[in-house]
């Protein structure tokens, strides 16, 4: 009798501790409802009835702040997550949905090359019925024809696997021609000669050099390239690839060796008052870019340092990320940052932003599992000792260790990291509107989500996330489901 209800309670236990390993998976459970309501709502956002076809709103709020325009790189940045979503779909009606918007985004694209701008492709704005943007704003930011490239680089190749449409790629998207009379092409003449000039950072507040547009600019260099090679234009091939080379040479210039961080702006016109030197845009910078395995990757050492750093930083601004009750760090553009939508009184931490970071470690982690190695050095051991923190496991990483796959630690790194990750979304569903719906901010006292409504890049910045750390899971079985369990807070005053 004794032992049967020992063996009882042993057995309960037992089947309590595998059902919480099974099943408590909270953050993917967000994040799929949430996916379901970003990808609506951000939808509601693109071709609107009073706008033109494959117009993307920023946001659909007119005032305080009116973000009822077409930015150039929202809209680079929203249509490539519909180019993610249509080759995730199986529904053929939702494939052509996807689809029928791209060719828009295309067209529109088209005809807003041939605007007439006051800085012609460096222009970062529209009007919502396709028309110049003629009222003084920051320009140019050449981060914005570089991302559009990326986007339609992406559809064109989609278009020539499906052997789809291969008239229009031909016709609208890419041809050798010069002067440049396609679209893909015309932005990427404009990014091999004009990387090198100064321009408006993604913020739209300072003309310099801008580490964010030289990451996204060397990637349309890279696929431009590519692209062109598959089309035969072999000499703009090497053009384009020679123009990639000089930015990523050029790239170390953002290096701050001292400090141990990647800087976002350098030769800036004027004095920034920003002495942190810190910058989230560097890591969207990393995401939006996508390289593997060199100094600039999701995984690098130099971008992990620099995140960890500024999480750090950020954690200690905020007084919303002072409060030990709540899940993880909710990150800001900038620590000095003043902007807060309506205002510039105080800056907040914004959804994308902290998003963004969730983006990078799933990636990083990714990138780990395939690889099978961790080199740990002096950047990333601090981030490594703070993410195996978030597991049973007990560990001190140093510099100068090397982790191997199958290693426990190794493996207990990468759930670490991907915990880590995890405690971001958290953060944003912490403060996320009780509908799902998100705003550019999260107030830094209150956590109210503010400034501009269901702000369209944040809706996009789930989609991503979301899919980097299905890919983090999908490859690495064993952490198929993460434990939440004892979640542990990153620094509580
Ligand atoms: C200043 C903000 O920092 C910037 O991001 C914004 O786009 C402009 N003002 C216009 O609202
Ligand atoms: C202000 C942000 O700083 C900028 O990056 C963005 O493009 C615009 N708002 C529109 O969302």
């Amino acid at each position: 009798m004794f032992f049967k209800s020992l063996f009882g309670f042993l057995g309960m236990a037992v089947s309590i501790n595998t059902f919480a390993q099974t099943k408590d998976d909270s953050v993917g459970q967000w994040l799929n409802t949430e996916e379901s309501i970003a990808t609506t709502r951000l939808f509601a956002n693109i071709s609107a009835l009073d706008t033109r076809p494959g117009i993307v709103v920023a946001s659909p709020q007119r005032v305080n702040p009116n973000y009822y325009f077409y930015w150039v790189r929202d809209a680079a940045l929203t249509m490539n997550t519909v180019l993610l979503l249509y080759k995730n779909a199986t529904d053929p009606i939702m494939k052509s949905k996807y689809k029928t918007s791209l060719f828009d985004y295309a067209n529109l694209s088209e005809e807003n090359q041939n605007t007439p701008t006051l800085k012609g492709l460096g222009e970062p704005k529209f009007n919502v019925d396709g028309s110049a943007y003629n009222d003084p704003w920051a320009r140019p930011q050449n981060d914005s024809p570089a991302l559009r490239a990326i986007t339609l680089i992406g559809f064109a190749n989609q278009l020539l696997d499906e052997g789809d449409r291969i008239d229009y790629v031909g016709a609208k998207l890419y041809q050798a021609e010069m002067p440049p009379n396609t679209i893909i092409k015309r932005d990427l003449e404009y990014v091999a000669h004009n990387w090198q000039d100064l321009s408006y950072d993604l913020w739209e507040e300072v003309l310099g050099t801008h580490f964010y547009t030289r990451m996204v600019q060397r990637r349309a260099m890279v696929l431009g390239a590519a692209l062109a090679l598959r089309l035969g234009d072999v000499g703009a091939a090497r053009f384009y690839s020679a123009q990639a080379q000089d930015i990523l040479a050029d790239l170390e210039r953002h290096y701050q060796n001292w400090s141990g961080l990647l800087v976002e702006t350098i030769d800036a016109a004027w004095d920034t008052h920003r002495p942190s030197g810190m910058d989230s845009a560097v890591i969207l910078g990393v995401n939006h870019s996508n390289f593997e395995n060199d100094l600039y990757s999701s995984s690098s050492d130099r971008v992990l340092g620099s995140l960890h750093q500024m999480t750090e930083r950020f954690s200690s601004i905020y007084s919303i990320n002072q409060r030990s009750n709540l899940p993880g760090v909710a990150i800001g553009r900038y620590p000095e940052d003043i902007y807060s939508g309506t205002q510039a009184n105080y800056g907040n931490p914004w959804v994308l932003s902290t998003m963004a970071f969730a983006e990078n470690l799933y990636k990083a982690a990714d990138s780990f599992s395939r690889h099978g190695k961790i080199i740990v050095t002096p950047l990333n051991a601090a981030l490594f000792n703070s993410a195996i923190q978030r597991t049973n496991f007990v560990q001190r990483f140093r510099s100068g260790m090397t982790l191997i796959a199958g290693d426990e630690a190794f493996d207990n790194l990468l759930q670490g990291l991907a915990l880590e990750a995890d405690s971001f979304v958290l953060r944003v569903k912490t403060h996320a509107n009780s509908d799902g719906s998100l705003s550019e901010q999260m107030d830094r006292y209150s956590g109210f989500m503010t400034s501009a409504a269901d702000l369209t890049w944040n809706y996009a910045s789930i989609l991503t996330a979301a899919d980097a750390r299905r890919k983090f899971l999908a490859k690495a079985p064993k952490f198929k489901t993460l434990q939440h369990s004892k979640q542990k807070n990153q620094k509580s005053n």
